[in-house]
């Protein structure tokens, strides 16, 4: 790699901060697509994915680049670790199916499908609170108040734990913010926390909410995912971490992403202000927007794979046991695949983005719930907003895994 590649620090989350660094990406895609990033120790480094097409052969040939036999993230974990902490992400088939079909089909599109009223009276009920205060925090009042509250219903917990729940998921996924997280895994030391999911501690209050929502059931059952999950453990599909670890996933997995999604969605149309007039011109094109608002927003920036063999990907030499990690924001912008990559076009199609993975065993499980979501938000949103404004600077999380908004002030006139 020359000078100025050997510059880009792909792991660093400071790099992210003033925004995805997508001129990197493109040089990356261009220059040097499959390349290898030397991390510092006690890490050995990892091969940077940047391409459409190869990051689409990585996901698919799980038998040669693995989810089973490292993590599915950065941090490199022992294999006291990796069995502490696994998930159906850490898993290939057939123990991933196994996994996986415990709750599929409620997050099917039929499964998600029961819940769209539901999750519109929520839309409006959240709305309702937030237009009238005219100017406000965007992600306070409107993104992050919404994916938990679908969560807390399709998981049939009060709707009051919400901003608990929120606060332990911020904890865990944005262990990189201080302002986020005590326990900030690059600045304090979090060895205690080496067994839990992000070395965050706010695991163990997850967990024992988990337990307290399995004696619940033991009771009094109910129809839903705790349900499903506490059944497949009475049988012995899953073990008491295994529980523990699937319900942290999906209440982390289902929040932070699609919160995310939203901000940038508005952001982007704030920004591009011809696109929201046509949407509120003409709301059929809003469910094709939601594509482009989700290629756009990418909110998990990469995952990674471990080579299970020797292999050759796009020229580059890769080991056994090297790190693979498949950037999906740099893939979104694959100009081979997205005419005018970084153009934001609400009318873009085709839009096969990999912001929910290429296809393959781990396919985003949530990614039918997250598309009606933002959908049926920005259907409920665009009609009363006359205007829409940034009324303060645009704060974004530290974080080399999410790509997410912290804080977005926004000044809003209705119709
Ligand atoms: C916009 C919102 C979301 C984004 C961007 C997103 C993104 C992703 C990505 C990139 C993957 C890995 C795909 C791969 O390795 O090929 C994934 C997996 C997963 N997602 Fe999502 N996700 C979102 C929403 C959700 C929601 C709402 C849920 C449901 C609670 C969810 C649950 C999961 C689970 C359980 C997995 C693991 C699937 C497996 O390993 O088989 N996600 N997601």
């Amino acid at each position: 790699m020359d000078a100025a590649l050997a510059d880009i620090d792909l792991a660093n989350p400071d790099s992210y901060v003033g925004g995805v660094p997508v001129r990197w990406f493109e040089r990356l895609r261009h220059e040097a697509p499959v390349s290898w990033h030397p991390e510092a120790a006690p890490n050995r480094g990892f091969w940077a994915v940047t391409r459409y097409d190869d990051l689409t052969q990585v996901h698919m040939d799980w038998h040669t680049f693995s989810s089973e036999t490292g993590a599915v993230a950065l941090e490199e974990l022992d294999a006291e670790q990796l069995h502490a902490r696994k998930t159906m992400l850490e898993t290939d088939p057939p123990r991933h199916t196994e996994l996986r079909r415990i709750c599929s089909s409620r997050f099917s599109a039929r499964g998600v499908g029961r819940y769209e009223d539901f999750i519109r009276d929520v839309a409006r009920g959240v709305l309702d609170r937030a237009l009238p205060l005219e100017e406000f925090d965007f992600v306070g009042e409107i993104s992050r108040e919404l994916p938990i509250r679908f969560l807390c219903s399709i998981f049939t917990v009060p709707q009051d734990d919400a901003p608990k729940l929120i606060r332990w998921g911020d904890q865990m996924i944005a262990n990189q913010d201080p302002e986020l997280s005590a326990a900030q895994v690059d600045a304090v030391d979090t060895e205690d926390y080496r067994l839990l999911p992000f070395r965050s501690p706010a695991a163990l209050e997850v967990w024992s909410y988990a337990d307290r929502q399995r004696e619940l059931r033991a009771t009094e059952p109910a129809d839903d995912v705790i349900q499903a999950l506490s059944v497949a453990q009475s049988e012995g599909t899953l073990s008491e971490a295994d529980y523990h670890n699937y319900f942290s996933l999906l209440m982390i997995a289902g929040n932070e992403t699609t919160r995310h999604t939203i901000s940038a969605g508005m952001l982007a149309l704030i920004e591009h202000p011809d696109q929201r007039r046509l949407l509120t011109e003409r709301p059929e094109l809003i469910p094709g927007a939601t594509e482009e608002i989700l290629r756009w927003a990418t909110p998990v920036l990469h995952f990674r794979r471990t080579a299970t063999r020797d292999v050759e990907l796009r020229g580059a030499r890769i080991r056994a046991r090297d790190k693979v990690v498949t950037w999906y924001i740099s893939a979104n912008r694959d100009e081979t695949v997205f005419p005018d990559p970084n153009a934001f076009d609400v009318t873009r199609s085709p839009n096969e983005h990999v912001t929910f993975g290429p296809g393959g065993p781990h396919f985003c499980l949530g990614a039918h719930l997250a598309r009606l979501e933002t959908t049926i938000l920005f259907q409920e949103l665009l009609p009363r907003l006359d205007g829409i404004e940034l009324s303060g600077p645009v704060e974004r999380i530290r974080s080399n895994f999410v790509n997410g908004i912290k804080r977005m002030p926004v000044r809003v006139s209705t119709t």
